[in-house]
């Protein structure tokens, strides 16, 4: 079972990241492999429209100097991924907006690479958007034809400074049932 989770916070090690630790908790316990990168720093570029993915179909996007062909690559290997992102005006980041466009347009030109794998997206919020963040990013698993991972409430987690996000009680067990609820279905798969 390998997990890939990628936060899209634009600053490391902030609460998207240990919102998506959380996750990664129960699933690690049940011997899942998990891996999380951190898109902060990396300056992910916008999908450019060219459409050499769909001309080339080798797998791969055509801008090669970022991170986000290693973003598809360990997209395509994984069972199972978590996309995290803060609230950006009332939506996901930028570098997550890059990731869905450019890992999105790849996937879809090359077969559907990410189709009946599981999905689950959460989000970090200080006040209100997140319900929006989180569609962005559910939108993305639904036209990969993903499979989504529910919890027991919209993942979400409340806080603004790094950190704060540990203090929401009932955001902690969301993202903990969630993790759980991920590696009770990719067990029953992986059986
Ligand atoms: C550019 C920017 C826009 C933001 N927009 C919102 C917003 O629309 N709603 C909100 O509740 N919080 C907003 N926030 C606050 C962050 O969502 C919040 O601090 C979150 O916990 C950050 O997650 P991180 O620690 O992973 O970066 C914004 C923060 C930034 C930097």
């Amino acid at each position: 079972m390998k997990v890939l989770a990628i936060s899209a916070s634009a600053r490391k090690n902030g609460n998207t990241k240990i919102l998506l630790e959380t996750v990664l908790t129960p699933l690690r316990e049940a011997g899942a492999r998990a891996e999380l990168i951190e898109l902060a720093g990396t300056n992910p570029k916008g999908c450019k429209a060219c459409f050499v993915c769909i001309k080339n179909k080798d797998g791969t996007c055509a801008i090669k100097d970022d991170i986000v062909n290693e973003c598809v690559e360990k997209m395509t290997s994984a069972d199972a991924i978590l996309l995290g992102s803060p609230t950006y005006f009332a939506d996901v980041s930028t570098e997550m907006k890059a990731v869905i466009d450019r890992c999105g347009m790849v996937g879809r030109a090359n077969g559907d690479l990410y189709k009946r794998k599981l999905g689950a997206a959460v989000v970090a919020v200080r006040r209100a958007g997140s319900i929006h963040a989180f569609d962005t990013m559910n939108h993305f698993f639904q036209i990969s034809q993903m499979i989504i991972v529910g919890s027991s409430y919209w993942n979400i987690g409340i806080g603004r400074e790094k950190g704060e996000v540990a203090g929401d009680d009932e955001g902690m067990k969301t993202m903990r049932d969630l993790g759980e609820n991920m590696a009770w279905l990719l067990q029953k798969i992986k059986a």
